[in-house]
């Protein structure tokens, strides 16, 4: 199932007012419904194509308004903030994709983020579960709480801090699982059941595992959104964020928020997200077969203090990653070991590229301390565990072996002013 109007968005009824309500999409192009196998659903899933010519593809409608044909009346669309249908085939995908009954795509995933917390009100109470983005941290902590939102922050993996941390009222819970940067394995099943009977809303960041290996809502969870700027799009060339959901009254207040705030993602990247999709399946598969291949050879090396991976049966929540998704995904984190220079290591990459984000095609290398988690204040990252000697890996489809080398290559500049030491005396102790 694949709807994306919310009750109430009948065309018909709806006063042509450049949007108050959203839109149904036109009959040209019907609802999906294509489910099939995972690999099957990520190619025909949402609407496939167009109905109008045959075109394989879904066509990229650049256009910032539609003609009407009489006053009040039009053909389903109106104004491309509330509504385009490329970017409707995208909402429809993403549904289909998390096995939910409603999507919706952004601009970014921050603007997806902020989207859902503007369901939220004045003294509302959000709890942060774990390492959360910290953009997503950032927002709360600095633009939220001007409007009167207050937060806490639990650790998903300690129950007795979990319902601590609920026990105040609450009104949605937010946790990404794995973790970033550490993979920590939160057991979304039964922090949604916990939040159930609380009365809590779950809310999934599914970015690190895509709809392909893991789908949250079919754990339990509310609502579940995405960096789509990572493995959806895949290849580094767009910023976008997606939505998904099943709850009808839910969905009509989230299209309400979109039209109204209007943090809408474009046709163009709608449609390349589309395209990204399509071949999601192949590109995770090769990201965590190279990842794991990698976190093994990491975690057997004397310069690595630890490797930070759910694929790794030594790694917390092995088990429980296994049981709740279909793959650990492609990133991992290091820590260097003592008298590691992570400046020297992370300058020494070749193929590994230096950069924010995760999820392209192309390996990147961050340091979380400086990047991805700057705007964290230091004390509550070195109570989360991300130390300065943290390296963060998107594994990408390159040859596994010039990672490899590339990562020795790292590796022996990052001990190069340490010669004589324990440490490396091990190098290359596996290759
Ligand atoms: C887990 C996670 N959620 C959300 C975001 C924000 O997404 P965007 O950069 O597309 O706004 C990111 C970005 O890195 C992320 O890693």
């Amino acid at each position: 199932m694949s709807g994306t109007q919310p009750a109430g968005a009948d065309a018909a009824q709806s006063p042509s007012t450049d949007g108050d309500m959203r839109m149904p999409p036109p009959g040209a192009l019907p609802q999906g419904g294509h489910q099939g196998r995972p690999l099957t659903q990520l190619i025909h899933g949402g609407i496939d194509g167009d109905p109008l010519t045959g075109a394989v593809n879904v066509p990229v409608y650049l256009t910032s308004t539609y003609k009407q044909d009489g006053l009040g009346r039009h053909r389903g669309y109106e104004y491309s903030r509330t509504g385009n249908p490329t970017r409707t085939a995208l909402e429809a995908l993403i549904a289909d994709l998390e096995h939910g009954r409603f999507g919706l795509a952004f601009a970014s995933g921050m603007a997806a983020i902020t989207a859902v917390l503007s369901l939220f009100s004045q003294g509302d109470r959000i709890a942060l579960l774990g390492n959360v983005y910290g953009g997503t941290f950032r927002v709360i902590d600095q633009i939220f709480t001007r409007f009167g939102l207050t937060y806490v922050v639990a650790d998903p993996t300690d129950d007795v801090a979990l319902k601590e941390a609920l026990a105040a009222p609450t009104k949605a819970l937010l946790v990404e699982s794995p973790g970033n940067p550490l993979g920590t394995v939160s057991d979304i099943g039964h922090i949604a059941e916990l939040a159930h009977r609380l009365g809590v809303l779950t809310i999934v960041d599914n970015t690190f595992l895509t709809p392909y290996l893991q789908r949250p809502l079919d754990l339990g969870a509310d609502i579940v959104v995405h960096s789509a700027t990572k493995y959806l799009g895949g290849h580094s060339d767009l910023v976008a964020g997606l939505v998904a959901l099943s709850d009808q009254a839910l969905a009509d207040r989230l299209y309400f928020i979109q039209n109204a705030t209007g943090g809408v993602l474009a046709p163009l990247d709608s449609y390349l997200v589309i395209r990204g999709i399509r071949t999601l399946g192949v590109r995770m598969d090769r990201h965590q077969a190279n990842a794991t291949a990698l976190a093994e050879w990491l975690a057997a090396d004397r310069r690595v203090a630890r490797v930070y991976y759910p694929g790794l049966p030594t790694a917390q929540g092995y088990d429980l990653q296994r049981r709740q998704a279909d793959g650990p995904g492609g990133v991992l984190s290091v820590e260097l070991a003592d008298g590691g220079d992570h400046v020297a290591f992370l300058e020494a990459l070749r193929y590994i590229t230096l950069a924010e984000s995760l999820g392209g095609v192309e390996s990147l290398a961050c340091h979380p301390a400086t990047m991805t988690h700057a705007s964290i204040p230091a004390p509550v990252r070195a109570q989360m565990g991300i130390s300065d000697r943290l390296v963060r890996l998107s594994i990408g489809l390159e040859d596994v072996a010039d990672l490899r080398e590339d990562l020795d290559r790292a590796l022996m500049a990052a001990f190069a002013g340490a010669a004589g030491s324990a440490v490396s005396d091990g190098v290359g102790a596996v290759r």
